[in-house]
């Protein structure tokens, strides 16, 4: 039974992947040092016995190295971060000892013991700073400036695995990421406007939009994103690739298809526009489509409504 290693399993993203990697009969190790992530995300995943090892562990920890010459995994994805632009706005230095040298630490245990490939959890909206045109290719990333910490740490993070392909013949893909949605995703943190709104207008508070809601994002759904994880286990090489739906929703609609799934009947509150934070983003997804065979299937509504579901019963 190969062997896969997720960090950041206990996390939103993470621990979606682990369920389906299990499904298809991985065995699954998942690290995480629950600084945001949750070990109730890994009720469902711990319901496979023994193909599912969890590790409470910090991924800058010397002690990873242990880990990885235990279980040897074959494939590694990387989805352990420092996930909040505004985080890295306060505290650039923290945002880079994550996700840098926590990355660097997972980057030399996985050459140093045999990992086929490493998949990692890039940034499509923050990678490429403003879009100059929209959708947004991959090319771009060649002429772009990210603009907040979070994006500088994501791009150069790239260049790190490109080095790492390059000199140790470690492989990788770059998944860079729309604004990921969906069941269990922290509704208290500072990213995930989607969770937060839901959570709040369920308990009829009223959310608070940042700047004039007319900023857009590529809203993708947390179940297509972890299919594109699972297949770039086992396709493409040495790229970047985006992983969204191509379609821009601005804020300001989102608020009010919520307001329908979710009964809330109040206004928004508007509040300052937030620094670090993109006018308009939406991602081309066509070499997602030729390098993976990867094509988001969940319509914004029924991702949404899902998401509302969830957090109802939850
Ligand atoms: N959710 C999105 O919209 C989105 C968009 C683009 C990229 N990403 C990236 O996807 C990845 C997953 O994001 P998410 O939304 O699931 O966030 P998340 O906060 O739910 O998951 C991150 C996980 O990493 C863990 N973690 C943080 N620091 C760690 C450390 N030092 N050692 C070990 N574990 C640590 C956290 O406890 C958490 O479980 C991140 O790399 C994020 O940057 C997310």
């Amino acid at each position: 039974m190969a062997t896969y290693l997720v960090t950041g399993g206990a996390g939103f993203i993470g621990s979606h992947l682990c369920d389906r990697l299990l499904a298809e009969g991985k065995r699954v190790v998942a690290v995480d040092d629950l600084s945001s992530g949750r070990i109730a995300n890994l009720a469902e995943a711990r319901s496979y016995g023994q193909q599912l090892t969890f590790h409470t562990i910090d991924i800058r920890h010397p002690e990873i190295r242990a880990l990885f010459e235990r279980y040897r995994p074959e494939v590694v994805l990387h989805t352990a971060a420092q996930p909040s632009v505004a985080v890295s706005i306060k505290d650039p230095a923290l945002d880079a000892s994550i996700n840098l040298i926590g990355l660097l630490n997972v980057l030399e245990c996985a050459a140093g013991t045999g990992v086929r490939k490493v998949v990692f959890a890039a940034s499509g909206g923050t990678l490429y700073g403003e879009p100059k045109a929209l959708p947004v290719k991959e090319n771009a990333r060649n002429r772009a400036k990210p603009v907040s910490p979070y994006g500088i740490s994501k791009a150069v993070g790239i260049q790190y695995l490109e080095f790492y392909r390059r000199t140790r013949g470690l492989d990788f893909t770059a998944l860079a990421l729309g604004n990921i949605y969906g069941p269990r995703q922290d509704p208290y943190g500072e990213a995930g406007v989607i969770a937060i709104f839901t959570a709040g207008m369920l308990s009829g508070e009223t959310p608070t939009i940042f700047g004039d809601g007319e900023q857009t994002r590529d809203y993708t759904f947390v179940d297509d994103a972890v299919h594109a994880f699972a297949l770039a286990a086992e396709r493409g090489s040495g790229e970047v690739v985006n992983v969204g739906t191509g379609v821009e929703t601005s804020v300001n609609r989102l608020f009010n298809l919520m307001c329908t799934l979710t009964g809330f009947r109040g206004q928004p509150q508007y509040g300052p526009r937030r620094e670090g934070d993109l006018r308009r983003s939406a991602l081309d997804v066509e070499l997602a489509a030729k390098e993976l065979g990867w094509q988001p299937w969940t319509s914004l509504k029924d991702g949404l409504r899902m998401t509302v579901d969830s957090f109802r019963q939850g």
